[in-house]
C-alpha cells in the first residue's frame, strides 16, 4: 500500500526522500511523487508514474530539487486510475492540470489509507468555491484541512484535528504548511506511521527501512493524534489539540537486515533466513527445555482456562492458522475455528466465555486483521496479537502480543515470516497441551526437541533447491496447477498454491485431496500439474490415490513427501524429499520447496519477484 516518507532537517531533502521511498517500494506502488521546501519558497511538487526511477530521472536523482524540508509519496490506485494527475502530493490550491510545479497553496500534503466519506466531504467543498483536478480521497482531505485553517484562522494542529473528527476512514497524513517553512505535519489513524528524530533533523515514513540508513530513535505516533515534526524535535497532540508525550523508542534491527545481500531477489534472501527467524522466534520461547510464554502475558493458568481457540488472519497468515489448528486440536484437544479476518469481522460469531482470539499479521497493520481484532475486543475475547513488526498498531491493541522475531521482510510475498508464525504456534499448541494435561511429561520434553531442530532441517531442503531449479523451468509455461493434500498436508498446500500464483501469475488452487471429485477434477487435462502435499502418514495413501485418479486423467505429478517414503516413486513422476520430523512440525519443513518453486517459477518466467503486480505487502485497506 501506500508509503511515505518527510524529512526536515539541515541537509537537501529530495535525495533523502527518494532514498526513503525505495526502501519503501516492497509496499506495492504505481506513482511516486515529492514536495519539497525552500526555505520560505511554495513547495515544488515533481510527481511520476510508474517506477521509482522515472521520478528521480525527472529530479535528476532529487538534486534539482532545492530545500531541505519535504515529504514523498508512493502511491498504490485506491480512489482513480494510477496517473499523473491522482498521485500525491496533493495541493489546497485550485489549479489545473495535475498540481504539480509550484501551486499556489497553503497545504500540501500525502496519504496513506482510505477517507470513506470522502464523496460527501467534497460536495461540501465544492459548495465552498473549491475546484478539484484529481479523483482522489486526498485532495479532499488537503483541501478540508485549508479550509478549517482559514475558516477558523487556526494553526496547523487545530486544522487537522478539527479534519480528523469530520473523516470516517484510515490515514496516515503528512502535511506542509506554507506559513511553517521548515515543517511537518502529521496525523494517523489505522494506518501505519512512525517518526524518527536525530541531531537537527526529524523524519516520517510508514515503516522503519525508510530512515533506519539515518537514525534508529522513533516514535510510534498513536491512533488519532498529530505530530508538529521541526529539524530534531517533534511534538504530539491529541484530537483536543493538547500536547501528549510519547516514548522515545530504539530500533534494534540490522540495517544490513533490510538489503539484499547478495541475492537476486529479496524473497530469495528471506527464504534462505528461515533457519535463523525460525531458530531466533524459538529461541525467544523456549528456555532451558521449557516453552515459556511469559514475555507474550500467557500464563499456564490462562491457557488452561481456554475453552475455544479463534484464529483470525488474511493470506498467509491464514494458512498459518489452518495449519495451527490440526496441531492445537490435536495435541492440546482444543476446539479451534480458524476464519478469514475479511468475514470474522462482519459476521455475528457467538464467542463462549474464555475463548482466545489469535490475530496473526507478519505486518500488524492489515486494515481486516486490525479491525478482526477490535471486533473480539468488542466481544470481551481474550486477544492475541502473534506479530513481526514491533510496536505496530495490532500488537499495541492486542492484550498480549507474541513477536516472530523474522527480521524486516521485504518481499511482498511472505516467506521468512509465515515460517516464524508457524513455529511460535506451534509453540503455543504444545505448551497448551502440556499445561492442560493433553501430552506427558515426555512427550512434552520429545516436542520441544523436534522444534528445535527444525532450523537445521530447512537448511537441509535448502540444499536441494538447484533440483526445484531445473523442475520449475519445466512448469514455467503451465496453465493451471493443484496443489492437493489432507489435514496438514491441506494447509501447506493452501500456502503452496498462493506462493505459485502470486508471484508467478500461473493459476493455482488448493483442495483438500478428498474434495477433487467433488467437482474440480473436470478441470484436470493432459499435462496438468498436480501437486500432491503427503506428509501425514496416516493420510497419504489416500491422498496418492487421489493423485493417481489425476494421472489417469492425463496429469503429471508432483509429490513432496518425507525421507524414507519411497513409495510414492512408483506413482509420481518428480518426488522432493524433506527430512523427517514429528508430523505435527512438518509444514515449516514442506513449505520450503514450495517456496522455492513459486519462487523459480517466477524468475524463470521473467517476472517481477519481490513485487508481482496488484500486490502491496501491507494491505492497510479493505
Ligand atoms: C502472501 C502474503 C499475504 C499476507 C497477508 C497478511 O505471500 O504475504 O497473503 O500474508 O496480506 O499480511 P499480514 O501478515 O501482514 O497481516
Amino acid at each position: 500500500m501506500c508509503g511515505i516518507v518527510g524529512y526536515t532537517g539541515k541537509d537537501q531533502a529530495a535525495p533523502i526522500l527518494l532514498d526513503g521511498l525505495a526502501r519503501l517500494e516492497y509496499r506495492g506502488y504505481d506513482s511516486a511523487g515529492l514536495a519539497v521546501r525552500d526555505g520560505d519558497a511554495l513547495a515544488e511538487v515533481v510527481k511520476a508514474t510508474g517506477k521509482l526511477y522515472h521520478l528521480a530521472d525527472k529530479t535528476d536523482q532529487g538534486r534539482s530539487l532545492p530545500g531541505c524540508c519535504g515529504i514523498g509519496h508512493t502511491r498504490w490506485a485506491t480512489h482513480g486510475d494510477p496517473s499523473l494527475v491522482n498521485a500525491h502530493p496533493h495541493v489546497s490550491g485550485n489549479c489545473s492540470g495535475s498540481g504539480s510545479g509550484q501551486v499556489e497553496s497553503d497545504v500540501v500534503g500525502v496519504h496513506n489509507g482510505i477517507i470513506e466519506n470522502f464523496t460527501e466531504l467534497k460536495e461540501k467543498l465544492l459548495r465552498h468555491g473549491y475546484a478539484f483536478y484529481s479523483d482522489t480521497d486526498t485532495e479532499v482531505v488537503v483541501k478540508l484541512v485549508d479550509y478549517y485553517y482559514k475558516k477558523y484562522k487556526i494553526g496547523p494542529v487545530d486544522a487537522i484535528t478539527r479534519t480528523m473528527v469530520r473523516v470516517r476512514g484510515s490515514y496516515a497524513l503528512a502535511l506542509m504548511f506554507k506559513d511553517y517553512p521548515g515543517e511537518i505535519f502529521a496525523a494517523r489513524k489505522d494506518s501505519p506511521l512512525i517518526i524518527g528524530t536525530a541531531e537537527e533533523a526529524s523524519f516520517l515514513a510508514s515503516d522503519v527501512p525508510a530512515i533506519l540508513k539515518y537514525t534508529r530513535q522513533v516514535y510510534y505516533i498513536d491512533n488519532l493524534q498529530v505530530a508538529r515534526v521541526a529539524p530534531g524535535s517533534v511534538k504530539f497532540y491529541d484530537l483536543n489539540g493538547d500536547e501528549v508525550t510519547l516514548p522515545l523508542t530504539e530500533i534494534t534491527w540490522d540495517a544490513a537486515a533490510a538489503e539484499k545481500g547478495g541475492y537476486e531477489h529479496f524473497m530469495l534472501k528471506e527464504i534462505h533466513e528461515q533457519p535463523q527467524a525460525v531458530r531466533d522466534t524459538l529461541n525467544s520461547l523456549i528456555h532451558e527445555s521449557r516453552i515459556d510464554l511469559t514475555a507474550a502475558g500467557l500464563t499456564d493458568d490462562m491457557l488452561r482456562s481456554l475453552a475455544q481457540i479463534d484464529i483470525v488472519a488474511c493470506g498467509s497468515a491464514w494458512h498459518v492458522g489452518m495449519a495451527a489448528q490440526y496441531v492445537i486440536e490435536d495435541l492440546a484437544k482444543l476446539p479451534v475455528r480458524v476464519e478469514l479476518a475479511s468475514e470474522f469481522r462482519y459476521r455475528n460469531i457467538p464467542m463462549p466465555e474464555n475463548t482466545l482470539v489469535i490475530v496473526i499479521s507478519q505486518s500488524g497493520e492489515t486494515a481486516d486483521s486490525l479491525a478482526a481484532l477490535r471486533v473480539a475486543k468488542e466481544r470481551d475475547a481474550k486477544t492475541l496479537a502473534v506479530v513481526n513488526v514491533v510496536g505496530s498498531t495490532i500488537a499495541r491493541e492486542a492484550d498480549h502480543v507474541l513477536y516472530t522475531l523474522a527480521g524486516p521482510e521485504i518481499a511482498v510475498a511472505t516467506t521468512k515470516a509465515y515460517s516464524a508464525q508457524l513455529v511460535a504456534m506451534d509453540a503455543l499448541a504444545v505448551q497448551t497441551a502440556y499445561v492442560r494435561g493433553a501430552v506427558s511429561q515426555e512427550q512434552y520434553g520429545h516436542f520441544i526437541e523436534e522444534l528445535s531442530a527444525i532450523p537445521d532441517k530447512i537448511k537441509r531442503v535448502l540444499e536441494d533447491k538447484e533440483r526445484l531449479q531445473w523442475f520449475s523451468s519445466k512448469i514455467a509455461n503451465a496453465h493451471d496447477i493443484f496443489f492437493i493434500g489432507r489435514g496438514l498436508d491441506y494447509a501447506i498446500s493452501l500456502e503452496g498454491s498462493l506462493k505459485m500464483k502470486e508471484i508467478s501469475y500461473i493459476h493455482s488452487e488448493a483442495y483438500a485431496a478428498g474434495e477433487l471429485k467433488h467437482g474440480t477434477i473436470s478441470l484436470i487435462e493432459r499435462n496438468t500439474l498436480v501437486i500432491g502435499v503427503l506428509t501425514q502418514s496416516e493420510l497419504f495413501e489416500k491422498t496418492i490415490s487421489n493423485m493417481v485418479e489425476c494421472k489417469s486423467r492425463g496429469a503429471y505429478l508432483m509429490g513432496v513427501t518425507t525421507n524414507g517414503n519411497f513409495i510414492v516413486e512408483d506413482s509420481v513422476n518428480f518426488t522432493v524429499y524433506i527430512p523427517k520430523t514429528d508430523e505435527h512440525f512438518v509444514s515449516s519443513l514442506a513449505v520450503v520447496p514450495l517456496q522455492l518453486l513459486g519462487y523459480y517459477t517466477s524468475v524463470n518466467r521473467g517476472l517481477d519477484v519481490d513485487k508481482p503486480r496488484n500486490l502491496a505487502k501491507s494491505v492497510t485497506v479493505e
